[in-house]
């Protein structure tokens, strides 16, 4: 804005309000150095002949700093500024040691030639506050009571701080029934800076037992807020419900450890319970667990927790305790007789439905294990695996199957290249038989006893004709058997005659059979021939039958051809 010193009183008045208009502002930190800037935008300094600086206070009165001719400088300040203003070489007006009064309008006036400038510029101060302080802070509170919860308090601002509450770092706002907050700001007399205090009065909940309360301080000059420590304090409430957890294997079995656990949801929560255990009364000091070790049946049934103060205020909670017995009838040795039938017995006793699996020499087997007949390969070593809700049991026993030797073969063979006979005897029995020949062989040999089964084997070279028995027995009993042998020597000629005599029978059975053929055929033919001569005399009534002589002929003629 320029102005002549010559222009009307009018455009005075004018330029004065368009400075007002378009002043700028700086912002200066208390008790530090301000620099207030004289804008001359393109003026030389060399053509400034006289830079002047002012003050205009809100009642638009003014007051003068300095004044300068070039180098010369005067300070022209009354005893507000005394000591306290200078100029820099670019002509800003320095202001140490920044007070609150100083908030006001400055003026650099320039002149140039015959041209005055005017630069107004407004100062603001800021004064960062004190961080939080908090005082008279609960240290219990009472659910539902509006309680004093703290006081907060900030110091020596510029302008006055904020004081905020936050719950949990959201805003509390004052209701005036769960939350009241009352503010006041104080202005220090001598320096004008304001303190700010804040109390809060809350009225808590349950859910307030970990909240956090804080205290934040929100200036202008400050980029984030200062926050307090958090307010700690105990909220006090009586325990409405009491909570009983079990703390153990699921399901819980025989030898298990169970912890009974008390909650009670009052605070502070109680430093003890009582506990329940089979109609006696257990107080638990500084605990809220009761622990029952290795548990058996006997542990079955409903356990209790209650306030030591107060046993209607309870929880209760039922155990079962699981548990497997098993006896087996059968036990070590079991001897029975082949063919008998045999079901062992086992007596379960469990708290729910056990499963049962068998083994037979550590093979699985069915079940249930039933004979109805014992064969020798029964015997064995049986086990069986009782389990429920992770119980396990084992019986086992072996069961042997006995009976008196049979003798289930015996037979004779002529090796192969035809020097000797292999007799072979195979006895069944248990206990394993003994066999025992009648005759010494040698090369004796006797096949593993697997399933009750044993055979025995000898070689001879008989040199006469032989019975030869075999003989097994074993402690219930024996059997025997015989078996021809003929010579090795002899046997082909033996053989040789046999053949020769039944092709003798052969031959003879022939002749017979030849000749009954023979006489058939003349039968016939004088058959047929009588017929013939006898076809007319049927009409006359003689007899059928031929003549007495006729017949004797015949039956002549007859044996006579089978004599043949
Ligand atoms: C005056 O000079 C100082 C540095 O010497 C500078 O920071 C400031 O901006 C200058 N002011 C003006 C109005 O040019
Ligand atoms: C425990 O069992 C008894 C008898 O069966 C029953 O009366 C009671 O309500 C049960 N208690 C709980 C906590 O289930
Ligand atoms: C078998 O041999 C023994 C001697 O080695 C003899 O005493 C016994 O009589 C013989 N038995 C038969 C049946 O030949
Ligand atoms: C041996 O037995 C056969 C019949 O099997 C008989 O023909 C033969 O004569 C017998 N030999 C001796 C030496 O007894």
């Amino acid at each position: 804005m320029r102005l002549t010193v010559f222009s009307a009183t009018a455009l005075l008045v004018i330029s004065v309000l368009e400075t007002v208009r378009g002043f700028e502002t700086i912002v200066g930190q208390y008790g530090k150095t301000i620099e207030v800037p004289c804008n001359i935008e393109n003026a030389k300094l060399e053509d400034i002949f006289l830079t002047k600086w002012k003050y205009t206070n809100a009642d638009r009165s003014t007051g003068d700093l300095l004044k300068a001719r070039g180098q010369n400088v005067t300070i022209t300040a009354d005893v507000e500024y005394l000591g306290r203003v200078s100029l820099t070489e670019n002509l800003s007006l320095r202001i140490a040691q920044a007070k609150l009064s100083d908030q006001r309008m400055y003026t650099c006036m320039v002149v140039i030639g015959t041209d005055i400038f005017e630069y107004p510029v407004q100062v603001t101060i800021l004064k960062t506050p004190s961080g939080p302080m908090i005082a008279n802070q609960a240290k219990e509170m009472e659910i539902g009571k509006l309680t004093l919860l703290g006081e907060c308090s900030t110091k020596d601002a510029n302008p006055a701080a904020k004081v905020v509450w936050l719950k949990n770092n959201i805003s509390l706002e004052s209701d005036e029934k769960v939350i009241k907050i009352t503010t006041t700001v104080q202005t220090d007399k001598t320096t004008g800076l304001a303190s700010t205090s804040s109390t809060l009065e809350y009225a808590a909940v349950k859910g307030d037992l970990n909240a956090k309360f804080v205290c934040a301080v929100q200036h202008k000059s400050l980029t984030s807020d200062l926050l307090s420590t958090p307010v700690e304090f105990i909220i006090n409430y009586p325990t409405e419900k009491v909570s009983l957890q079990v703390i153990s294997a699921d399901p819980i079995k025989e030898g298990d450890n169970v912890t009974l656990k008390c909650k009670a949801d009052g605070n502070p929560p109680p430093s003890s319970y009582s506990f329940h255990i089979k109609g006696k009364k257990v107080k638990v000091e500084n605990s809220d667990s009761y622990t029952l070790t290795s548990v058996t049946r006997a542990n079955t049934g409903e356990y209790k927790c209650s306030l030591v103060d107060n046993d209607a205020m309870a929880a209760s909670v039922n155990i079962t305790v699981m548990y497997l017995d098993i006896t087996s009838i059968a036990n070590g040795k079991v001897v029975k007789q082949l063919d008998e039938s045999f079901e062992p017995t086992l007596v379960v006793n469990a708290s729910g439905k056990p499963q049962v699996s068998w083994s037979k020499n550590n093979a699985r087997w069915k079940s249930p294990l039933k004979f109805d007949k014992l064969k020798y390969s029964d015997s064995g070593v049986y086990e069986c695996v009782v389990s429920m809700a992770g119980l396990v049991r084992k019986a086992s026993f072996e069961l042997i199957v006995q009976g008196a030797p049979v003798i289930n073969k015996l037979t004779k063979r002529r090796s192969n290249n035809g020097n000797f006979k292999v007799l072979s005897c195979e006895a069944e029995g248990s206990p394993k038989p003994t066999v025992q020949w009648s005759i010494n062989g040698t090369n004796a040999t006797e096949t593993p006893y697997v399933e009750g089964r044993v055979t025995h084997r000898i070689t001879i070279i008989p040199t006469v004709n032989l019975t030869v028995n075999c003989t097994v027995s074993n402690e219930l009993g024996q059997a025997s058997k015989s078996l021809d042998v003929s010579t090795l020597f002899e046997e082909v000629t033996v053989d040789k005659q046999a053949e020769d005599s039944a092709d003798q029978t052969r031959v003879a059975v022939g002749v017979v059979i030849g000749v009954i053929l023979a006489a058939v055929a003349i039968g016939l033919i004088y058959w047929i021939y009588m017929k013939r001569t006898r076809q007319g005399t049927w009409k006359t009534g003689e007899k059928e039958d031929g003549t007495q002589e006729e017949s004797k002929k015949l039956e002549e003629n007859q044996s006579q051809k089978a004599e043949v």
